[in-house]
This record gives C-alpha cells, sequence and structure tokens, in this order.
C-alpha cells in the first residue's frame, strides 16, 4: 500500500470516527504539491545576454521548503527542445530510486511533456540542492535550493536563527548549454569558466538587523571550481553539513566543494555599515570572484575596505579544515535520536572497493574512467532494465573494484552490492586537480583524506568516532579520500563525479544495492506514471 492509499485510509477512518469526535489526522505525514513549468528565457547574468532554462519563470529555480517526512508531489512540464529530467541532490529517495531523476532510474520528460514526481523527505533536515541531470543542462540554470525543516517537537542543536538566506555559488559560462555539449561532443575539454554567480546573479544584497543572528544556507552549484567562502569582519558558526549536525567551530572562511553545501550562522555584531560577502575560486589556474552585500538594516554606509582576503595556504590547510568538520555525537539530526547512537566505527567492513579516476583518450576524443571504464548511457534506465529483465542494457561484471592497469574502454558499468552491505569506498585522485564524488540515495560517513598513494595501513588515520555524513565528498590532488557507506537503501544508484564535464565524460558508475527476496518493506513498487522509453517501450509497469 503506497502513502495516497494510506492517506485515503486514514481519511476514510477519521470520515468514521470523525462522529466520535475521536480523529487524530497524525495517520499520514503532509503532502505538498507543485506544478513546475521549465523554459528556456533569455538573461544576462555575466552583462552578455544568454539563453538560460527557468523553473516558473525563475532562474534559478524556485526554492523547495519543506518539512522532514512531507511527501513532494512535484508536477514537471517540459517545454525545451530537449528531453529533460531533475534530480534531488542529496535528497536520499528511501526505497525509491524510481525517483531519482537521473538517466539510470528514469526516462528522460520528452519535450512537451511532463512527469510527477512523487517522493517524501523521510527523515531528512538540511541544506540541499536540486538540478537538471539531462545533457549539459545545469550549464543553463534549472538548479534550485531544498531546504529540509525540523518536525515540531524535533530540536535542533542550536537556537532558531533571526532568518534563513540561501546562497546558490557556482562558476558559470556565458557559453549556451548546446555549445558547451557540442565542445565535448566533439572531444574538446571545457575551458576555463568566465565568472561565478550567487543566486544568478553578480550583486546581492542580503538584509539583517544589527545584533541578530542568521543561517546562511552555501552550496557550491557549479561545475569544475571549488569555492572559499567568507563574510568582510564577521565569523560563522558551521552547524550542518548536507544534514549532519557539526560540531560548532567558528571559522573566517570556508572552502566548499563543486556538490556540496554547508549552513553557518552569523552574528550582526559590527558596526552599522554595509559588508562585502565574498566567494573565489580555489585551486584554479586563475581566480574568479564573487561579491555579494551584507547590508545592516540600520546602515547608512556602503560596503568599503579591502575585499577580505582569501585563506593564505591552500590544499593542506584545506585538508586540514575538513578534518575539523565532525559529528556532534550528542545532537539529534531528523530524528529524535543522537547521531552518535550509531557506532558507525564498529560495524564490520562487507565490501571493500577502490575507485581510480584517470582521463582517457577514447577514439581520439577526450573521456574519463573509473577502473579503466568510461561509462556511457544506454537508451533504456538501468532501473527499468533490471524491472523488466530486459538484458543488454548493462553489465554487473565489466568494472572491476580494485583499479587496475591497462587501456580504457567505453561500457554500462554497474557494480553490485546486497542491502545491508557495510562499504568502504576509497576514492583515490592520481591528477593534478581537485574532484569531488557524489552518490544518490545515501550520506555517507567521510572517514579519511590524506595525501599520495592510498595503502591499508591509512586506515589507521581513519575517524571511526565522529566523521559527519554527506552526500559528496572531495578529493584533493594525487590524495585519496576514504568513505563508509551502509547499504540501507535498495535501488540503482548513481555514483558520480559531480565535476560536470567529467560526468558527462564518462567518470560515473551505478551502485545496485539488491536483495533477492522482492518485498515493499525494501523497495518501493514502479510507479503507475513512469515513463517508458528504449527497450522498455510498450512493457507493463
Ligand atoms: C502529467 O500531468 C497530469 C496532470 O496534469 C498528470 O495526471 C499525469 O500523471 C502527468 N504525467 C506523468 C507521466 O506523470
Ligand atoms: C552538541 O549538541 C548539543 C546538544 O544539542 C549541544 O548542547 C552542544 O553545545 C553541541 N556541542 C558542540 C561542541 O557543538
Ligand atoms: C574589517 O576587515 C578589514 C579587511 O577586510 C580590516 O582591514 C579591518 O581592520 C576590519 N575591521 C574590524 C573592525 O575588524
Amino acid at each position: 500500500m503506497d502513502k495516497k492509499d494510506n492517506k485515503v485510509l486514514g481519511h476514510l477512518i477519521c470520515g468514521i470516527l470523525a462522529v466520535f469526535s475521536v480523529c487524530d489526522v497524525k495517520a499520514d505525514d503532509p503532502y505538498r504539491y507543485y506544478t513546475w513549468t521549465v523554459t528556456y528565457g533569455t538573461i544576462s547574468p555575466l552583462g552578455v545576454p544568454q539563453q538560460v532554462i527557468l523553473i516558473n519563470g525563475q532562474f534559478p529555480g524556485p526554492s523547495l521548503e519543506v518539512v522532514t517526512n512531507n511527501n513532494i508531489i512535484l508536477n514537471l512540464i517540459n517545454k525545451l527542445d530537449q528531453p529533460f529530467l531533475l534530480t534531488w541532490n542529496g535528497i536520499k529517495q528511501r526505497k525509491n530510486s524510481w525517483q531519482d531523476g537521473v538517466s539510470g532510474t528514469n526516462c528522460p520528460i520528452p519535450p512537451n511533456s511532463n512527469y510527477t514526481y512523487k517522493f517524501q523527505a523521510k527523515d531528512q533536515i538540511g541544506t540541499f540542492t536540486y538540478f537538471p541531470s539531462t545533457l549539459f543542462h545545469k550549464a543553463a540554470g534549472g538548479f534550485g535550493a531544498f531546504n529540509i525543516y525540523q518536525r515540531p517537537r524535533i530540536p535542533i542543536p542550536y537556537s532558531w536563527p533571526d532568518g534563513d538566506f540561501t546562497l546558490l555559488i557556482g562558476d558559470w559560462y556565458k557559453t549556451s548549454h548546446k555549445a558547451l555539449q557540442g565542445s565535448l561532443d566533439s572531444g574538446k575539454s571545457l575551458p576555463f569558466p568566465d565568472g561565478i554567480l550567487i543566486n544568478g546573479q553578480v550583486t546581492t544584497t542580503f538584509t539583517g538587523d544589527q545584533g541578530k543572528t542568521y543561517k546562511f544556507r552555501v552550496s557550491n552549484v557549479g561545475f569544475s571550481t571549488s569555492f572559499n567562502f567568507r563574510i568582510q569582519n564577521h565569523t560563522m558558526k558551521l552547524v550542518e553539513v548536507e544534514g549532519s549536525h557539526t560540531i560548532q567551530n567558528v571559522y573566517d572562511s570556508l572552502d566548499v566543494h563543486v556538490g556540496q553545501s554547508v549552513a553557518v550562522l552569523v552574528t550582526l555584531n559590527q558596526a552599522p555599515k554595509d559588508y562585502y560577502i565574498v566567494a573565489s575560486t580555489r585551486f584554479s589556474r586563475s581566480v574568479l570572484t564573487a561579491e555579494a552585500i551584507l547590508h545592516y538594516s540600520n546602515s547608512h554606509t556602503p560596503a568599503s575596505g579591502p575585499l577580505p582576503a582569501p585563506p593564505k595556504y591552500g590544499l593542506h590547510w584545506s585538508m586540514l579544515q575538513a578534518r575539523t568538520f565532525r559529528w556532534n555525537l550528542t545532537a539529534n539530526a531528523a530524528r529524535p535520536n543522537p547521531q552518535g547512537s550509531y557506532h558507525y566505527g564498529k560495524v564490520p567492513i562487507t565490501k571493500r572497493i577502490v575507485l581510480a579516476s584517470s582521463p582517457a583518450w577514447i577514439n581520439g576524443k577526450q573521456r574519463y574512467a573509473v577502473n579503466r571504464v568510461s561509462y556511457i548511457n544506454p537508451d533504456t534506465p538501468l532501473k527499468l532494465a533490471d524491472h523488466f529483465n530486459i538484458p543488454g542494457v548493462f553489465s554487473e561484471s565489466t568494472i572491476q573494484i580494485q583499479p587496475s592497469d591497462g587501456p580504457a574502454f567505453v561500457a554500462t558499468s554497474v557494480i553490485l552490492t546486497s542491502l545491508h552491505d557495510f562499504i568502504e569506498i576509497v576514492f583515490q585522485n592520481t591528477e593534478n586537480t581537485m574532484q569531488s564524488w557524489h552518490l544518490d540515495g545515501y550520506d555517507f560517513w567521510v572517514v579519511g583524506y590524506g595525501s599520495g598513494q592510498w595503502t591499508e595501513a591509512k586506515r589507521r588515520t581513519y575517524n571511526l568516532v565522529d566523521a559527519l555524513t554527506r552526500h559528496t565528498a572531495q578529493v584533493y590532488p594525487k590524495s585519496w579520500t576514504a568513505i563508509l557507506v551502509s547499504l540501507d537503501n535498495q535501488g540503482m544508484w548513481n555514483l558520480r563525479s559531480a565535476l560536470w564535464e567529467r560526468q558527462y565524460l564518462g567518470q560515473q558508475v551505478y551502485l545496485k544495492v539488491w536483495n533477492p527476496v522482492h518485498s515493499l518493506a525494501n523497495e518501493y513498487d514502479i510507479p503507475s506514471n513512469v515513463l517508458l522509453c528504449g527497450k522498455a517501450i510498450g512493457r507493463h509497469p
């Protein structure tokens, strides 16, 4: 029985019991309904008119503001000239990879057509985003904030802020998404980005009252570059990272890598004037800087003085900072129990995976590979091929779970795992550039960052006590990052580079989390409104 049926049943019972006025309407979690229309529009974020993707006329798209466990019914109408999907970055889609909105799980919504996503923000709280997963649409916009607030009576481990600001920050191109995609398709790499935008603009103002404390939710919605975020003359208290409540350390500046989100508290405790908010690219060929303004409501003085300086040190500083992001073990997250009541460091590891990514030239074109396999999207989503037993769409035996020598090749690769496996994944970066890896359907403990080649001896350096969970982990140049994942969510889940060029050119794979027993307790049924495409056309859900 799905949620909808539950609700109907709940209402029926209420209807009968209402006569005796003992009805309790807690029978179900609230539903929120949205209709979003996706169109092209023309705006000039960097001073040059360009084609962008609008959602209900907005760039960036509307913010989703929901409460833990809300059910979301979102009808997405595609008015572009290309097929389109949105994916929900960091939303776990429990038992429900059907709604993940990536090419391995969903058929894209054809032009002039629609699809209604139905999912629950189950047991999650915090700062997330959504963005288009199809083609190179992300380069034109279509992204937005996905903020999940706590349920009534579930406390958060800090005072309720006086206001809540969302900052979607990312590198940006003046070139259209079709031109960028065309250049990748022809085998060329992307040029360096043209600028960075904050909420789709180069000048944004955030206004607050002197003496009050505001939450700033900062997400990196860009393509390829990490940024450092800071506010002139103000410190930031870190409270949340992608759904984890952290030890509340105070920072002058924070590095945020592609695909990641953090939430900080900022107290307006300075003289009443305006101050610069700055995001500048890190570890990049040249430095791009975006500015916004923090305006005190009683200020009559514009921001002045030098922009707050970036950190003096680079990679090592950043890695040290990353290690200070820790779980507050006694604080709860979306659920009432403390985060630390799950002793992840004591769970036996049932599978160990090492993924090395590398650039590859295949048929004269730039590609990226993971353990030698450069992923290509099939015409039939993996999830549908699996459901309908359609052979020949993907292979569970192509990709090795340890790096090996030899040339890279193109394939549709899936790593098979079992429901309730507890796995270690090590991301090995052999290149000179920053990387960022994202896993759909999960958050995971980031237990270690280190430079050089990972070896088994590095396990001794893991944080097995208070590492935080998140959905996207950075991997420093010529370094490794280790994560632990509790595979408690059955489905077909995309594990990908959050750097969009790399993802597009093959640096991704799917994790099939599987159990031979067919049970609705483990995974929901195929949705009745499922879109069919490729070899799944004509099948009956
Ligand atoms: C398209 O929208 C209509 C409502 O306007 C809805 O009934 C239908 O289920 C949607 N199609 C899909 C595939 O979700
Ligand atoms: C951890 O969370 C608890 C419970 O909400 C809170 O009282 C405490 O101040 C937090 N500790 C740190 C170091 O952030
Ligand atoms: C504010 O920051 C600037 C640097 O951006 C610095 O020169 C100045 O001393 C700071 N003022 C205060 C009151 O901290």
